[in-house]
Order: C-alpha cells, then sequence, then structure tokens
C-alpha cells in the first residue's frame, strides 16, 4: 500500500497503548531489514533518515541517500499491505524538510532543541506551517534536548518540563514531541535511569504522542513503563547498526566473505538487523498490529 502519514500510525498507537519503533534506515539493505520485520511481526513501522541524508551531495556528487531511502521505501512498502511512514529524522532547517515534502516522506522531526524556549518554537512553527501547506504532513518537534550518551549527556541533560511542553504544543501545533526524560542518542557509558513519573506528567499536560529518542540500550523493563506513560515512537539507530554488522565480527582478512558479491555479502546482516527489529516490535507491543 501507499506510504501512509505518521499520524496514522501513532493514533493508532496511543488507542492501543503501545509504542512503534523507528528506525534509522541509510540503504537499500537497511529498509529491506525493516520491511520484512514489519512483514514477520505484522508490525506497523517509521522508517527515517537523519538530516545528513538528505545533504549527502557534499560527499559524492548530486547524489541523495535520503532520496534513495524514500524511492525504495515507497517502491518497497506499495507490495505490502503493512502501514510504514517515512520520517525526517532531527530535521535541521527548512532546506532538508523542502526536500523531504517533494522526495515524498510523510511526517517530519523539526529539531530545535538547542535553541532557546522561542527560537525553538519559531523554527517549528514555520516547520509545521510548511508542512500544513504539503498537504497535512505531521511534524515532531524535540523540547528538552536528548544529547549523546558519548558526552555523558544522559546523566547531565535537563528534563524536559510539562508546562512547558503544553505551552510548546499549543505554540507550534506539533503533532508528536521528543521528550529529554534520562536518554541519550549512541552506548550509554553509564546505565540509563528514565524518569517514568515524568513521561506521565508531560503526556498528561501536553495530550500528544510523545517520542523516545535515544531507544538503543534502555533495559526492556524501562521501556515496558515508558510505553505505559506515554510513549508512542522510540527511535532505535545503534543497536541496529551494531546488529547489522554483528555477522561480520572477527572475520579472518582472508574469509571469503571479503570478496562475496554485494549483494550475498548483506544477506546476513539484513537478516541479522531484521530480528533485532522484531525483537523491539515485540516488546512496543506492535507486533500483530498491522
Ligand atoms: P540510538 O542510536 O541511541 O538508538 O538513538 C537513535 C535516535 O534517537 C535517532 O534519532
Amino acid at each position: 500500500m501507499s506510504l501512509v502519514k505518521l499520524n496514522e500510525i501513532l493514533d493508532a498507537a496511543d488507542r492501543g497503548g503501545y509504542a512503534v519503533p523507528a528506525v534509522n534506515a541509510y540503504n537499500a539493505d537497511t529498509v529491506i531489514a525493516m520491511l520484512e520485520a514489519a512483514r514477520e511481526a505484522r508490525s506497523p513501522i517509521i522508517v527515517q533518515a537523519y538530516d545528513r541524508l538528505f545533504d549527502s551531495d557534499k560527499e559524492y556528487g548530486v547524489l541523495h541517500n535520503a532520496r534513495a531511502v524514500a524511492a525504495i521505501t515507497r517502491e518497497l512498502a506499495a507490495d505490502t499491505d503493512l502501514p510504514v511512514a517515512l520520517h525526517v529524522d532531527h530535521g535541521t532547517g527548512t532546506d532538508t524538510i523542502l526536500r523531504a515534502i517533494r522526495w515524498g516522506y510523510t511526517s517530519a522531526m523539526i529539531d530545535g532543541s538547542t535553541l532557546d524556549f522561542e527560537g525553538n518554537v519559531a523554527l517549528t512553527k514555520q516547520v509545521v506551517s510548511m508542512c500544513n501547506t504539503a498537504g497535512g504532513l505531521p511534524v515532531e518537534g524535540e523540547l528538552g534536548h536528548v544529547g549523546s550518551a558519548r558526552s555523558g549527556d544522559e546523566a547531565t541533560g535537563a528534563l524536559t518540563v510539562p508546562e512547558e511542553a503544553a505551552e510548546f504544543v499549543r505554540l507550534t501545533g506539533v503533532y508528536a514531541l521528543a521528550v529529554m526524560v534520562g536518554s541519550a542518542h549512541g552506548r550509554y557509558k553509564l546505565p540509563p535511569k528514565l524518569n517514568i513519573g515524568r513521561i506521565a506528567e508531560i503526556k498528561e499536560a501536553a495530550g500528544v504522542p510523545l517520542v523516545l529518542h535515544g531507544g538503543s540500550g534502555i533495559p526492556d523493563d524501562q521501556i515496558k513503563l515508558a510505553i505505559k506513560a506515554g510513549i508512542r515512537k522510540i527511535n532505535y539507530a545503534t543497536d541496529v547498526i551494531s546488529a547489522y554488522y554483528e555477522p561480520f565480527r572477527g572475520k579472518a582478512y582472508d574469509d571469503p566473505i571479503w570478496v562475496m558479491a554485494p549483494d550475498n555479502f548483506v544477506i546476513e546482516p539484513i537478516k541479522s538487523a531484521k530480528e533485532f527489529i522484531i525483537d523491539r516490535m515485540n516488546l512496543c507491543g506492535c507486533a500483530g498490529r498491522a
């Protein structure tokens, strides 16, 4: 079927009290892993591309990975009966959002979380307005900055304040909100400890589907409690990448794997990433919902 909008997937998750993994895609392999996982688990899925993939012409000529990811996702999703949304992750500005609209993305995140409150509201509002004009694409904003685990931000970042979250949603019209509740991107140095009470307070105040960034490495019991408290979209990148590379770990330089045709070379990595994503779908409670 055609790609769906984020609200179609997350409204159902809100009604059903479950969450849906949003997995970062980089190329055909990672999209295939996600769609195969969704097919096997009968689950909705959110395919998302980082802002930097919208600008990959800096690295090699005029090609854009985000455009390739869009084309592959659209083409492969059309062969299934599964709800698949195509989302921008950590959009930094209107250039990315314009490209996303042109290339068929069905929702977008704009990340103004490093700006002050007024600056974040102004940028997010501008993107919501663009996305409304472009046919009502739902927008995810971020309030309270989710940092990088590399810098130890998980221990120090200020949590999202419920009243500010409510005000931010009211002023910007975002459909979903990414919140800082104790998670961080990448490999945690210290065991993460989500503030579950804060998630419930933000949900109560803001009333929109909440997004948890930095899903990799968060223990299963905390994920379950976070979903109960109102998290509806959980972002996974690091653990999926790690699962993808797992079959190659420890292979010697002269292993025949290194001269395999690239389509054969990626069979085991795709399977390994797919299994990890299915595991997350089961944990998030979205398996069997498609
Ligand atoms: P992880 O790499 O920690 O899973 O975070 C992914 C993410 O939040 C993408 O926006």
